[in-house]
């Protein structure tokens, strides 16, 4: 296994070109079983997670191509439509393929996705939206058996939790079905806009999307289509927080306006960075520009709030400010396992229910560290470029689902940062 070896203290400064978006990306590639001409995609990073949705794909029968991010994918009717427990466990997105499968074939085996480090995360939205829509559903032996008598049928689906995943899982689902489907109270994420934006260049008739209530008007048939996916909001915050954590200077390029007002939206709090568009937003330049006390208080929520994906990555580039902040954690309940490494580095962290509190220190220290999950990763890596002397990262191969060459992209900016193959 990989391990990523950072000796600390190095001021950032460099330009780094932002990949195309995981979130965006997973549910695209799930929406091809949608129709069986060919689509072709750009701007796909080459990621774990996207590895292991291209195996899912082809075990369905797709014959897919991807090199230089750019992925050709021709479907073909499935030989069989069961998801095996060994594609799905590795990755949770697998179950995007439920609403398609069912909307397309009338049915559907997909093994249950297990939980995660960083929570339980259960289906039962999914399962509930779909059941609305005339499927029917048996649990067994840790597998979802889907079946529809005919085609599924529109309805007023009101979700009872935001859910990005059931959003999407739905959305898709609704493209194909006979009728008008409602979502209500649906996410708003800008990945699920990219989803919308690729179905409808795929012929689908969809309304409302990027906000709480979305209409889509069934259709017979989807077509092939071109597609560029967005940038990754979640890599260019990630280094626009190593930089307030590291100090220096970057320019983010391949990104774009609406991720760029974003990232300026939700880091308004954070006094100390800088960010300032340019290029129309094509480029973002951030800056950290003073080392002043630091006390925030920030609360995850879903899109337009502070993303949970970046949760970790704050807590870690808030380490050394003077001062107290305050992160309450309020999407997942268990996103807290990259405290205890932290605190091996000498950060003063607490966390007390689902709020973590952070009282600058000095200085944190380089150590053996493990890796727990995809965005607890990034933050060991911030706080590694942070800390006096040199950390070790184990088990990168969870840094690898969700970020593309990033020690590449480190070095490019001076960070010393090196994976060492095992
Ligand atoms: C998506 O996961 C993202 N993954 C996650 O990013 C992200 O953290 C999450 O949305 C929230 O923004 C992808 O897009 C591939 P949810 P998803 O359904 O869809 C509960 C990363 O780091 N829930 O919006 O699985 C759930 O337990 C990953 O890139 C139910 O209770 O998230 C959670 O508490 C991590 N029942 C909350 O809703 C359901 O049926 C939000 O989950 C579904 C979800």
């Amino acid at each position: 296994m990989d391990r990523i070896e950072i000796e600390g203290g190095v001021q950032l400064k460099g330009n780094i070109k932002i990949s195309g978006s995981k979130n965006a990306s997973l549910p695209i590639l799930a929406a091809t079983l949608l129709t069986d001409e060919m689509l072709k995609i750009s701007n796909v990073p080459e990621l774990a997670d996207v590895f292991s949705m291209i195996n899912l794909l082809r075990s369905l029968n797709a014959d897919i191509s991807f090199s230089k991010n750019n992925c050709l994918v021709k479907p073909k009717k499935p030989k069989s439509l069961n998801v095996s427990y060994d594609l799905v466990r590795k990755m949770r997105a697998s179950f995007l393929i439920l609403g398609p499968l069912l909307s397309r074939y009338g049915y559907a085996e997909v093994s249950l996705p297990g939980g995660c480090a960083i929570g339980t995360r259960p289906v039962d939205i999914h399962l509930d939206g779909l059941e609305s829509m005339g499927a029917k559903f048996k649990i067994e032996n840790g597998y979802v058996k889907g079946k529809v008598e005919g085609k599924l049928k529109g309805a007023v689906i009101k979700l009872k939790k935001i859910s990005v995943g059931a959003t999407e899982n739905l959305m898709m689902a609704a493209t194909l079905a006979e009728g008008t489907s409602v979502l209500r109270n649906a996410a708003k994420e800008p990945e699920i806009v990219d989803l919308a934006n690729f179905l409808i260049k795929m012929g689908a008739d969809i309304k409302g999307f990027g906000t709480n209530e979305i209409v889509v008007k069934g259709k017979k048939k989807l077509e092939g289509c071109k597609f560029n996916v967005m940038p990754d909001r979640i890599e260019a915050g990630t280094f626009a927080l190593i930089v307030l954590g590291c100090s220096g200077n970057i320019i983010l390029e391949n990104i774009n306006d609406d991720v760029s007002d974003h990232l300026i939206k939700i880091f308004s709090p954070l006094k100390n960075l800088k960010l300032e568009k340019r290029q129309y937003g094509k480029k973002l330049y951030i800056e950290k520009i003073n080392k002043k006390k630091i006390n925030v208080k920030i609360s995850t929520k879903e899109y337009p709030g502070f993303p949970t994906d970046l949760q970790a990555q704050l807590t870690a580039s808030l380490i050394k400010f003077a001062g107290e902040s305050e992160i309450k954690e309020n999407i997942f309940e268990n996103r807290f396992m990259h405290i205890s490494e932290l605190k091996r580095m000498g950060a003063n962290l607490t966390l007390k229910g689902s709020k973590i509190l952070i009282n600058g220190v000095k200085e944190i220290y380089g150590a053996e560290l493990m890796a727990t999950d995809l965005r607890a990763s990034s933050c060991l890596i911030i706080a590694g470029l942070m800390a006096k002397g040199k950390t070790k990262i184990n088990r990168v191969y969870h840094l690898d689902r969700g970020y593309e060459n990033i020690e590449k992209k480190l070095r490019n900016c001076g960070a010393k940062i090196k994976r060492i193959s095992k």
